[in-house]
């Protein structure tokens, strides 16, 4: 068959348009998918092991569930005096009627630890989802009320 050249030419850019608009609709029905989008940052943050840290911290075997989110988020400002400024303030808060160091205290109750996290406090950052997951601040908040004997 002899097909004039001009007439491939005009189906084939007619294709290309065709085929860009489709990639064009897919592209801006995926921006606009956020849900899926911060479901995938919030796994994502899921798998990886934040930590602030020197090295990241493992928990030792029988440590309890939250002892390796706390320590990797938490104990660069909430570790034993005298340089940590969480351990610091809350001394100086709450001048020795209660331990200044978070890990030894029994009192805290678990939406009081979400609110101070998410929103943080004074010196302290608030910390992002996509910095620290809910199931890293559930297990964070299971460290800090777990039962002690
Ligand atoms: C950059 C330092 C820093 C980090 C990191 C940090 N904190 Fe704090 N946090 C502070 C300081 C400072 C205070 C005291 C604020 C004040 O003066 O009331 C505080 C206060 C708190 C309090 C309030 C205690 C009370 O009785 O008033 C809680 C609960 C707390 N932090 C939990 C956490 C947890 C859990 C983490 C880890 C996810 C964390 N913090 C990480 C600095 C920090």
């Amino acid at each position: 068959m002899n097909i004039p050249r001009k007439a491939i030419g005009a189906s084939a850019l007619s294709a290309a348009l065709l085929i860009a608009g489709l990639l064009a609709t897919g592209f801006v029905a995926r921006a606009h998918a956020e849900t899926p989008v911060q479901a995938e940052a919030a796994a994502q943050a899921d798998e990886q092991t934040i930590h602030w840290t020197r090295a990241a911290v493992a928990a030792p075997a029988n440590a309890p569930r939250g002892f390796a989110e706390y320590h990797n988020a938490c104990t660069v400002c909430h570790g034993p005096m005298p340089e940590r400024p969480g351990t610091r303030a809350l001394a100086a808060k709450y001048q020795g009627t209660i331990p200044a160091l978070l890990e030894e205290r029994t009192d805290l109750q678990p939406e009081f630890i979400r609110m101070i996290v998410r929103n943080g406090i004074s010196l302290m950052p608030m910390f992002r989802k996509t910095e620290l997951s809910d199931a890293q601040l559930d297990a964070i908040v299971a460290y800090l009320t777990r039962p002690r004997s």
